[in-house]
């Protein structure tokens, strides 16, 4: 697979990355250990070389597949992880109090199975503890090896700019997709100034621009908590979808490659990291990196999507709090 650099720091991923939440946090129908193990070294094989988890996510046992998936081929793969929420959990808090930073950096270095980190990402801004301290704290990290590049993750531009002038970030990752075109107001100029890779999570709409997210989710499914996946605002926002896959048809590519690779073709510098918990998918999504979007094609997604008013916020308020404004 092609290769991307994230930002002037010397950080190259392939163009595609893969989101490990959902292995086994996302739909409540998450894969075993060993099958989440055996998708893991499929994508590596398939030349995924990029990989995103957090202490958030399980919480810990994300990481543990990681590490022991990842561990054959540590040297050959970028693996991103995050801090930031209290007692690794965002319903409960944030915590990015530099002690914590520490805390939990030693521990994802157990659990990843390795002695350092390529991408350590704040999870979400703490109001409490200054975005410089912050980065200092990581500075200090990649001056002792244990991590290599530093992330932030939906922060501001303001923050963005504060945290890059202690300690250069390498990647914001933030929601962007065709179901959430926000970043493109403020973020990707701020990042596009600085030199800053960005890394677009929940990059195929948290599954909804798949198309297979057509009436109420089940009753496991976390995604029950956004206002966006109610029974009425999936029904209202289909319509988005049924756009896409017109113009997906006529291209001969599926909905989700079509969300991938109108991503791909938004900056050179941009490595999205779709989530599956499928083979099938995982190949279907690393095709779209071969996709070429024509001038016209990416003008015509524009025109469809800026004519449709999605409904339902991206998060519920504990969630949208969290948002660095
Ligand atoms: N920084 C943050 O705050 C933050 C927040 C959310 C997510 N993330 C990161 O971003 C990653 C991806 O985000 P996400 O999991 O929320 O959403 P996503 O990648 O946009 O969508 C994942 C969903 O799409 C389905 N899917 C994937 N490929 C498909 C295909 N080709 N056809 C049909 N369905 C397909 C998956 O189902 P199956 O498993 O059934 O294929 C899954 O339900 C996460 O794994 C995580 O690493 C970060």
């Amino acid at each position: 697979m092609q290769k991307r650099k994230l930002g002037n720091t010397g950080l190259e991923v392939s163009a595609l990355g893969f989101g490990c939440m959902g292995l086994n946090f996302l739909d409540g129908k998450g894969l075993n250990k060993k099958d989440a193990i055996t998708l893991l070294r499929n994508a590596v094989e398939r030349g995924v070389t990029f990989f995103d988890t957090a202490e958030a996510y399980g919480p810990y046992t994300n990481e543990e597949l990681v590490g022991e998936g990842l561990q054959p081929y540590r040297k050959d793969v970028v693996i991103a992880t995050k801090f930031g929420c209290k007692d690794a959990s965002p319903a409960i808090g944030l915590d990015s109090r530099p002690e914590t930073i520490r805390a939990v950096t030693e521990a994802s270095l157990k659990r990843l199975k390795t002695d350092y980190i390529d991408l350590l990402y704040q999870h979400r801004v703490d109001p409490n503890v200054p975005i410089e301290d912050v980065a200092g704290t990581v500075k200090d990290l990649i001056q002792e090896g244990k991590v290599k590049y530093f992330g932030l993750s939906e922060a501001s531009s303001t923050t963005i700019r504060k945290a890059h002038s202690i300690q250069p970030v390498s990647a914001l990752q933030s929601e962007y997709s065709l179901f959430w075109r926000e970043p493109e107001n403020e973020i990707i100029p701020t990042l596009e100034e600085l030199g800053i890779g960005f890394v677009p999570f929940s990059p195929l709409g948290k599954g909804f621009l798949t198309g297979i997210i057509n009436k109420k989710l089940e009753a496991v499914d976390r995604r029950n908590v956004i206002p966006r996946f109610t029974e009425e605002n999936i029904k209202a926002n289909l319509v988005l979808v049924e756009a896409l896959s017109e113009i997906a048809q006529q291209k001969n590519i599926s909905t989700s490659q079509l969300a991938l690779a109108w991503l791909l073709a938004q900056k050179p510098w941009i490595a999205p990291i779709p989530g599956t918990t499928k083979l099938h998918r995982l190949e279907e999504n690393i095709s779209s990196t071969d996709i070429i979007l024509s001038t016209d094609d990416l003008a015509k997604i524009d025109t469809t999507v800026n004519g449709i008013t999605l409904v339902g916020d991206r998060y519920p308020d504990f969630l949208e709090k969290q948002i660095d404004r």
